[in-house]
């Protein structure tokens, strides 16, 4: 018997309801709420497919009635990896575990920014392209992320709620404060994850490879303004903007408690603190090695490299002011690219920079 026979008979005796009648109506109820049921089953997840994957799926989907979908399986949101910084980290990181960490801001991050000149100095530097792949870029902004990502770096997004770190921030401010103790934060985790590293600012420009240069009993080995000739002496003028630091126990509980003394002094970015505490008998308790660079290889504007065949490192300090300190990046990038093209021993050097950087 088809539907449509049973549906005119329906009509037909409707006013002659005996028990027989009964139990074909009550049948065809059920028929016609299951087809229904069924079309709307049909009918729904398509459209909501349609709307996730386009019409290909609409036209592609079977007819049948499609299984319940929880709403995590169609949810319209693409799956990115998302990982986590111990995966940057161990994606980037050398054989022997070491990373080279820097942050990054929008501000710094434009292009024709001091970024673009990080990345240049690269390129051009002596060894130092394939020392890309181990750069983790801590990005302090979303702007800094995108423009990383583009570059097809290692990018960590660095989640800072309490402060936007976007902007330029004026030196000793509160602002940059609470940046450089964030930092600190951050690569105190780095050395309990098992991972060495050089940090570096990205307004040091990487002319030759430096690991050569790393002092093979020294934990923690940090950059001079100014250095005196003592690799192990307190007297030189320390600058954090360029280290290397092994993890182990000796490292992480320096880290602790360099961390722990910002609140004994407070308003002192980390640099400051540093020379609070360098002297601290906790300090030779704990008995982390401290080095520091000779300016002949590790250098800044405050004491440029003496010699250009030695030097690994130029770092745009003694410099305030962002535009001084590109300019005065740049023309280091044209000395180097000069005396690249010599490919000779050059006997006195002679740096244009800083220029700029010296006007007030
Ligand atoms: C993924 O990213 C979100 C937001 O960016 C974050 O809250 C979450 O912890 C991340 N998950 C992992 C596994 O990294
Ligand atoms: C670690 O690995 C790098 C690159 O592979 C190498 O140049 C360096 O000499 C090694 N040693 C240390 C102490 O990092
Ligand atoms: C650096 O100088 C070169 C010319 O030597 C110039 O083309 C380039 O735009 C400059 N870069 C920046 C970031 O100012
Ligand atoms: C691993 O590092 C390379 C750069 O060396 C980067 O292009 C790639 O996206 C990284 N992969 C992951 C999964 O982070
Ligand atoms: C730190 O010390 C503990 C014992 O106190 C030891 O088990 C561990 O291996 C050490 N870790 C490192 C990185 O040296
Ligand atoms: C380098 O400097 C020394 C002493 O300052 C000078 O005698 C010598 O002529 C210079 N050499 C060159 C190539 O300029």
């Amino acid at each position: 018997m088809s539907s449509s026979s049973s549906c005119r008979k329906f009509l037909d005796s409707r006013f002659v309801i005996g028990e027989k009648e009964v139990t074909r109506i009550f049948i065809l109820f059920i028929v016609m709420t299951v087809s229904g049921l069924v079309l709307y089953k049909t009918a729904y997840p398509l459209q909501r497919l349609d709307v996730v994957n386009g019409l290909t799926s609409l036209l592609a989907s079977p007819s049948p009635p499609l299984p319940d979908l929880k709403s995590s399986e169609i949810s319209p949101e693409p799956t990115k990896p998302n990982n986590t910084f111990r995966e940057i980290l161990e994606n980037a990181s050398t054989k022997n575990n070491t990373v080279i960490i820097t942050t990054l801001n929008q501000a710094w991050a434009e292009p024709k920014n001091i970024f673009d000149l990080f990345l240049e100095s690269f390129r051009i530097g002596q060894g130092t392209q394939q020392l890309l792949k181990h750069v983790v870029v801590v990005c302090l902004d979303l702007k800094a992320l995108e423009r990383c990502s583009q570059l097809l770096l290692n990018c960590y997004y660095l989640e800072t709620s309490d402060t936007d770190f976007s902007g330029d921030k004026a030196y000793n401010t509160l602002d940059y404060v609470r940046m450089m103790w964030r930092r600190i934060e951050l690569l105190m985790q780095v050395l309990e994850m098992g991972f060495n590293f050089i940090f570096t600012d990205a307004d040091v420009m990487w002319l030759r490879d430096p690991f050569p240069r790393l002092y093979p009993d020294g934990d923690f080995q940090m950059a001079c303004d100014k250095f005196f000739g003592n690799p192990s002496g307190f007297d030189n003028w320390a600058n954090g903007g360029f280290l290397y630091v092994k993890s182990n126990n000796r490292s992480i509980e320096f880290y602790k408690f360099w961390y722990k003394s910002r609140l004994r002094y407070r308003r002192s970015h980390d640099q400051d603190v540093f020379n609070k505490i360098k002297h601290d008998p906790i300090i030779s308790e704990i008995g982390v090695q401290i080095r520091f660079f000779d300016t002949v290889y590790v250098c800044g504007f405050c004491q440029p490299s003496k010699d250009i065949n030695l030097i690994c490192t130029m770092h745009g300090n003694c410099c305030l002011g962002t535009e001084k300190k590109i300019h005065d990046l740049n023309l280091s990038l044209d000395d180097w690219r000069k005396y690249m093209s010599l490919s000779k021993h050059v006997e006195n050097t002679t740096w244009r920079a800083p220029n700029r950087c010296l006007e007030k």
